[in-house]
């Protein structure tokens, strides 16, 4: 069954093109390896990420963006079940 977690964040400064298409490079490689998917969203100084895949994945995934110095107040609004 895919597991599927939702979260929004504030980013800490705003990113030009080259960073994002970094993070989109970044995250896509590791998402396919991983295979996982979802939706990233950047929207008045936000984001909102949906990422569905394997349980475990997906949430040792979201640990590590949690520490990601590129945004803050990272809340997840779907909880683990
Ligand atoms: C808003 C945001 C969304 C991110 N989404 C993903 C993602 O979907 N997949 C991913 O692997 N990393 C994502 N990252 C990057 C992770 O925080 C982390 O830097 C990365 O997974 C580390 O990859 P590495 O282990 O290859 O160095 C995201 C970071 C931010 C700030």
């Amino acid at each position: 069954m895919i597991y599927t977690l939702t979260y929004e964040s504030v980013i800490v400064k705003p990113m030009d093109n080259q960073e994002m298409g970094l993070l989109l490079e970044q995250s896509r490689n590791n998402n396919i390896r991983d295979n996982i998917t979802g939706c990233l969203i950047y929207y008045m100084g936000g984001f909102i990420q949906v990422l569905e895949g394997d349980r475990t994945k997906v949430l040792e995934l979201y640990e590590k963006i949690k520490l990601d110095k590129r945004h803050k107040n990272v809340h997840m609004f779907s909880y683990p079940r």
